[in-house]
């Protein structure tokens, strides 16, 4: 078994969302890994990992997510590795067109203009670093389109084609861009959203484990690791790919 301890020591790096499920998951595996870490969010929460600075912020505004950047590089003094995480939407059982005007807009802020602002306001300083790395946080397979969430789905769609494209004008800088794409993760967000669709469905909580080929939710830390490979050196071949960690529901859950 190689011992991966070390593999992130001495590297900078920026989680957006870190404060709690996924993100916060994310940000406790590059602290073990030995990186210097940043996370951001509007509040900290049981599970913020306690070894990573936390910086209090909306990055759903343009302003909010360029103070951000600026206070992510007066801490690190530079940037090796960025992973945009956060996200989230509200669910409209009413279907598409019951979703407001305002909330297609928030959707699209929170989940693919932060990603695009944060990037911008840090690629100079990544451009700095020998070995850059971006991880898109998105969601996909069979949710992503669901009706009650498109405002949701058609953002991370938006982040998807960014993702693709800004690996390939960042690979002659050896900048490496991927994406990971969770399935259904116990996180706090994301159930609360789920308990929304299993109240008007009449199921208990757990039963969306069923629908996932192999047999029940995945867990933060499953996500977590591979955003650390990519994020390391044992990623250092891998550009302009989307993963999905979800237990086989994208692949071959509906085959
Ligand atoms: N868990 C899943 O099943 C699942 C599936 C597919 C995709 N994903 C994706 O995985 C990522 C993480 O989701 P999660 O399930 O871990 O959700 P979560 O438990 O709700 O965590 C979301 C994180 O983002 C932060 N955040 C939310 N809105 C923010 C804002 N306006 N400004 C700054 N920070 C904000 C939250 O902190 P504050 O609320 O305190 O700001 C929190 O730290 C998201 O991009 C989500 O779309 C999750």
């Amino acid at each position: 078994m190689q011992d991966f301890s070390k593999e992130f020591s001495g590297r900078k790096a920026f989680v957006t969302g870190g404060s709690r499920g996924i993100g916060a998951a994310i940000a406790q595996r590059l602290l073990d890994g030995g990186a210097e870490v940043v996370i951001s969010a509007r509040s900290k929460h049981e599970d913020t990992p306690a070894g990573a600075t936390f910086i209090k912020g909306d990055i759903s505004t343009v302003d909010g997510a360029n103070a951000l950047a600026r206070e992510v590089l007066e801490t690190l003094g530079g940037i090796d590795i960025l992973i945009n995480n956060a996200g989230s939407a509200r669910v409209h059982l009413g279907g598409s067109a019951a979703i407001p005007d305002e909330e297609w807009l928030d959707a699209l802020d929170l989940n693919f203009l932060s990603a695009v602002r944060t990037t911008n306001a840090l690629l100079p300083a990544l451009k700095e670093s020998s070995n850059a790395a971006i991880v898109n946080i998105s969601s996909g397979g069979p949710n992503a389109f669901l009706a009650p969430l498109l405002h949701y789905g058609a953002a991370k769609a938006a982040l998807n084609t960014y993702s693709l494209g800004l690996a390939a004008e960042l690979a002659p800088k050896k900048i490496r861009v991927n994406t990971v794409t969770p399935g259904l993760v116990v996180t706090p967000g994301a159930d609360e959203i789920r308990k929304v669709f299993t109240d008007a469905m009449g199921v208990p909580e757990g039963a969306m484990g069923g629908m996932v080929p192999l047999g029940r939710m995945g867990q933060a830390l499953e996500v977590a690791e591979v955003v650390a490979l990519l994020a390391s050196d044992r990623g250092i071949w891998i550009t302009g790919q989307n993963y999905f960690v979800d237990g086989g529901m994208a692949a071959i859950g509906k085959k």
